[in-house]
């Protein structure tokens, strides 16, 4: 009995303890007194909850939600207790010129658990591996290449051109090809052969039941935008992001989705504008600069993409490959909307078109 009055004479101011110390720690600490608490709250409850994001996250809404977020309250919004975006070059240099390490949700990346250049977490471990092939990719190495000219010759002649025109005949006339699963294989072609030799790599352009085999393995996979582009965890003590003082730990992100519908910088974002970026188009050289400042399509800084020089250089040589043969045209754009994910494509997961040879004089 004597137990018993203790015991509850105890329990009461202890639990009146734990509650306020629980009101401490995630109600008036996040809502108050963290420094991110000077950060504008893209909705109200994400300075005691995360659930406004994640459920975003999981109804594929991340971006445009975000987006949205951004052009109501500026380019640095809070979007849950230990969690921040942010939507300008300025920011993103701060955060992305080197030494963060990347959210753990990068290791779904992982080969059999083994963690590569991409989805190695920590800076350290991370730029030894990536100084070992960066040099392969750099673009004076890649233009005087011999195995990659000699490469491109055999995949754009011998496979890409010859393909096309079989599309082209007159009985293909209104059906073309799906160019989104094509191009998928010229890509493939590209870097496998780099990476293993021609004799070593699949032709994904010519075995088509072999792509759809591996692109229907590929696209069941999970879009993985419920997790997001968690992008570098500021490892350090106190990081200055625009007029904020950033702690240690916090997640923050940026994406390209949102840098390239600024209209600021690109105005009409949303409209497919294919001149947008051509000097005939009364672009100057400053204008084409701060255009070029805001394209982050490979990223930036210690995490920029590798593969940046071989994929344009690639590009463009498909793309001259293509156009001094043929003109094409539109069969089937319908879902031609890109998905909003981590990547993005096509919600139809298709690009239907028809191409026509160019009569040669
Ligand atoms: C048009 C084609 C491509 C685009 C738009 C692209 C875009 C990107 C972006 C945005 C990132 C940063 C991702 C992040 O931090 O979450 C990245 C990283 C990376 N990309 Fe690409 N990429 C392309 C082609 C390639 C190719 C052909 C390769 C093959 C070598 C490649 C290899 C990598 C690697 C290894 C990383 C990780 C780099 C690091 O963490 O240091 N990419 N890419």
């Amino acid at each position: 009995m004597a137990f018993e009055v203790i015991y509850h004479g105890l329990a009461f101011p202890a639990f009146l303890l734990l509650a306020a110390l629980s009101l401490l720690r995630f109600v008036l600490y996040p809502v108050l007194f963290s420094p991110l608490a000077q950060v504008p709250k893209a909705h109200w409850s994400c300075g005691v909850s995360p659930i406004w994001i994640l459920w975003a996250r999981y109804t594929n809404k991340e971006n445009r939600t975000i987006g949205e977020a951004h052009r109501r309250y500026g380019p640095i919004v809070r979007l849950a207790p230990n969690e921040v975006s942010i939507n300008d070059m300025e920011s993103v240099k701060t955060v992305y010129q080197g030494g963060f390490d990347k959210h753990q949700w990068y290791s779904v990346f992982n080969n059999y658990g083994v963690p590569n250049v991409f989805s190695s977490i920590y800076a350290k471990h991370h730029s030894i591996r990536k100084r070992m092939v960066s040099h392969v990719y750099s673009k004076s190495y890649l233009h005087s290449s011999a195995p990659l000219a000699a490469q491109a010759d055999v995949i754009l002649n011998t496979r890409v051109l010859p393909t096309l025109e079989t599309t082209s005949h007159e009985g293909q006339a209104h059906q073309g090809i799906d160019v989104h699963s094509f191009f998928a294989a010229v890509a493939m072609d590209f870097i496998s052969a780099y990476s293993f030799g021609l004799q070593n790599s699949p032709s994904f352009i010519q075995q088509k039941a072999y792509r759809d085999h591996w692109l229907g393995l590929y696209r069941a996979r999970k879009g993985y935008s419920f997790f997001s582009q968690e992008l570098p965890l500021l490892s350090r003590l106190l990081t200055l992001i625009g007029p904020y003082e950033i702690p240690g730990g916090v997640r923050i992100s940026a994406s390209a989705y949102n840098l390239h519908r600024d209209e600021r910088h690109f105005p009409h974002a949303e409209i497919w504008d294919h001149t947008r970026w051509l000097h005939d188009n009364g672009m100057d050289d400053e204008r084409q600069k701060e255009m070029n400042r805001q394209f982050w399509g490979f990223s930036s800084g210690g995490r920029m993409c590798l593969g940046s020089n071989f994929a344009m250089h690639e590009m463009k040589l498909l793309v001259a490959a293509i156009y001094t043969n043929y003109t094409s045209h539109i069969v089937d754009d319908e879902g031609i909307e890109p998905t909003d994910g981590y990547t993005s494509h096509p919600t139809s997961g298709q690009l239907w078109l028809r191409f026509e040879r160019i009569m040669s004089l």
